[in-house]
């Protein structure tokens, strides 16, 4: 039975990457920061039994981080999914505006975590057969395609994540290990909003082909959900 880890999963992209791949017959270690609270998630683990695991994991306490690595020791992790993420809202994230406190918390949870978890999980994600990262960025973070300007915060955070995770993806490269980041569009989630152009399910689908072709001369990369290239 294949493994993945997700980080985030009680709502929006990360509750529908669970949904997926306890279709298709994954063990998902499903985290999130508040278990006793995330009822669609439970409904999933009782509708697909010995399946789903639920990890409580606040991915800016590194303590919690330390301790699921201690709880998953015997484990090997075959995709580590980091998909909790923070967006700001305008009003601390504007020019004249910025909330620097904010700008700390969201580099915590959307460019410090996912290298944290990756050094925690390393030995479990080395045993495994897929070895593979990847890490839920976004286009915003992408410098050569900044047009909008704006959301100093959000941007700053994806696109030093962006490049956090292409050294890893060098760094590891030894162990073979696959270091990826994906763009997972622009999804109707609480973050996405209503206007988004795309649904979790057909998002998730999207990234699943794309974790599902990798090689590993593609570690290093930047996605979108659709399997194409990003430029930096
Ligand atoms: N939706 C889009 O259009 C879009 C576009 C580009 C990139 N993304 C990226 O996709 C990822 C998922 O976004 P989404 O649309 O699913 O957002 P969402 O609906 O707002 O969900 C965010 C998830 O991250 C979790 N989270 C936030 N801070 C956390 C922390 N400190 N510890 C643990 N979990 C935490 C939330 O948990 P709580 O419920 O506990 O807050 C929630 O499960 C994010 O990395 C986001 O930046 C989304």
């Amino acid at each position: 039975m294949k493994t993945v880890l997700i980080t985030g999963t009680n709502r929006g992209i990360g509750l529908e990457f669970v949904h997926q791949f306890a279709v298709d017959g994954w063990r998902i270690f499903a985290c999130c920061r508040n278990p006793a609270g995330a009822d669609a998630l439970n409904r999933l683990a009782s509708q697909y039994p010995g399946q789903i695991d639920i990890h409580t994991l606040d991915v800016t306490q590194h303590q919690h981080i330390e301790q699921l690595a201690n709880t998953l020791s015997d484990e090997s992790i075959d995709l580590l999914i980091n998909n909790a993420g923070i967006y700001p809202s305008s009003h601390v994230d504007a020019f004249g505006e910025t909330d620097y406190a904010v700008w700390q918390r969201t580099f915590e949870a959307n460019t410090m975590a996912p290298l944290k978890i990756a050094e925690a999980l390393i030995r479990q994600v080395a045993n495994s057969r897929l070895k593979t990262i990847v890490t839920i960025t976004s286009k915003m973070g992408s410098i050569a395609d900044n047009r909008g300007g704006g959301s100093y915060i959000y941007r700053s955070s994806k696109a030093a994540v962006n490049s956090v995770m292409k050294s890893l993806s060098i760094d590891l490269s030894e162990k073979r290990i696959i270091a990826v980041l994906l763009h997972p569009g622009w999804v109707k989630t609480d973050m996405g909003g209503p206007d988004a152009l795309i649904t979790t399910a057909q998002s998730v689908a999207g990234m699943r082909q794309v974790i599902g072709n990798l090689k590993f001369s593609d570690s290093g990369k930047f996605y979108a959900f659709d399997g194409q290239i990003i430029p930096w």
